[in-house]
């Protein structure tokens, strides 16, 4: 099959889609149902009209485009990716995966590529965690593993939930409808930039993903006794930072003492109150993300973390209240998925590496509803969630590649 990739018309719809920001560009910042986010959708229903796909958007607004087969009635083969970015991100991080997929399609039309199985473009909602704290929310109900009372916890910084503000913006229906069955799709497969640096040291041109970690966030909440920083004598002192600051310090030793390089753990936000330099600190919030391919040292990390803060309130007199936002097991791709992506590439004559994902992508809960992998491109210095996120249109390009390939093959199944 020899697919022609405009990948031009790739580049100008990345740029594009980029446009739809909160921060000047190279900066993107979008976050779900906000404007930019409604106007990137847009923008992106009006592309996916003009391949002549079929659009179906669910309760959260979950997108799904389909390209029909000639045996309508079998399971479909899925793609797709996620378009919201966080603060002051970059242009590349799930954009790729829903461009790309739909360049991907088109390029099979293009070639007169009839599918058995419909193929189907799925554009995700709410994958980053930044405006209801929990990542992936649009795939988790989707997958079942989130319900309507999970959803009505869920609050953005004006005490919203999700099916509030989804309302707000337009997304009707009802939530119970969102969650597919078993086997729904017969396949998923995800292009995603890698957000590490292993394909471009290792310069290979394809990133295979086998497994995806284990994602757990925890929201921590520590009451002092604040007051006059000149007045207010050490003894005195019960300060919600400086016990902050030692639980900051355990969640990075456990990471690092697990014996393991496959341990992450950061603390990335903190904020503090009364927050004035002649003020005792209070009280503080703070985030923990900790994560694992290994679900056992995961959660020997957030044993940790947990341990570290109850010692830091017991010495410190300090009150702190621990929430476990999500804990979720990390995802084993199947065998027949990756097979297919391994041969694709081959057909390609691309350079392929196997990998684990230590992102957590939409796959991560799409592999509960069907068999997964993903395809991996590199990307600048492995960087990613910042502005700087870069990778070049020839790799975006062979990921296409490999991608419609992949498609293509799965769809005769
Ligand atoms: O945080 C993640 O792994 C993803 O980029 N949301
Ligand atoms: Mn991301
Ligand atoms: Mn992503």
């Amino acid at each position: 099959m020899n697919l022609e990739i405009n990948q031009t018309k790739l580049s100008q719809e990345l740029n594009h889609l980029a446009t739809f920001s909160e921060v000047p560009a190279p900066a993107v910042t979008r976050i779900i149902y906000s404007e930019q986010d409604m106007q990137a959708r847009e923008y992106l229903d009006k592309l996916f009209q003009e391949a002549n796909l079929t659009i179906r958007k669910d309760a959260l607004g979950n997108t799904f485009a389909r390209w029909q087969g000639s045996e309508p009635e079998l399971p479909a083969v899925a793609t797709g990716s996620h378009i919201d970015a966080i603060p002051n991100a970059g242009m590349y991080d799930g954009t790729v995966g829903v461009l790309g997929a739909l360049e991907a399609i088109r390029a099979l039309q293009t070639s007169g590529f009839k599918p058995k199985r419909s193929i189907e473009l799925i554009l995700f909602t709410a994958e980053e965690p930044t405006r209801f704290g929990v990542g992936c929310l649009g795939s988790r109900v989707m997958a079942g593993t989130l319900d309507e009372e999970g959803l009505s916890k869920l609050k953005d910084k004006d005490n919203q939930n999700p099916d509030e503000v989804r309302k707000q913006v337009g997304f009707t229906g009802s939530l119970e409808d969102i969650k597919l069955p078993q086997g729904y799709y017969s396949a998923f497969v995800e292009l995603h930039i890698e957000q590490g640096p292993l394909l471009e040291r290792n310069k290979q041109d394809i990133g295979i993903v086998t497994a995806i970690a284990a994602p757990a966030t925890l929201h921590i909440t520590l009451e002092g006794f604040g007051g006059h920083a000149g007045a207010l004598l050490m003894p005195d002192r019960k300060d919600a930072l400086a016990t902050a600051s030692e639980i900051v310090l355990a969640t990075e030793r456990a990471a690092k003492t697990s014996g393991s390089l496959d341990s992450v753990a950061t603390v990335g936000i903190l904020d503090i109150h009364p927050r004035a330099v002649n003020s005792v600190p209070s009280k503080v919030f703070m985030t923990v993300d900790a994560r694992d391919i290994d679900l056992t040292r995961r959660d020997k990390m957030i044993q940790q973390i947990k341990a570290a803060v109850h010692i830091a309130r017991e010495e410190r007199g300090v009150i702190g209240k621990i929430e476990t936002i999500n804990a979720d097991p990390p995802a084993e791709c199947a065998t027949e998925i990756i097979e297919a992506i391994e041969a694709s590439a081959k057909e390609l004559e691309l350079k392929t590496q196997m990998m684990v994902s230590r992102a957590y992508h939409d796959t991560l809960f799409m592999a509960r509803v069907c068999p997964v992998s993903m395809i991996f491109i590199p990307c600048k210095n492995g960087v990613s969630h910042r502005p700087d996120e870069y990778s070049k249109p020839e790799e975006i390009e062979k990921g296409v590649k490999v991608l419609a390939h992949t498609l293509a093959k799965l769809s005769l199944t």
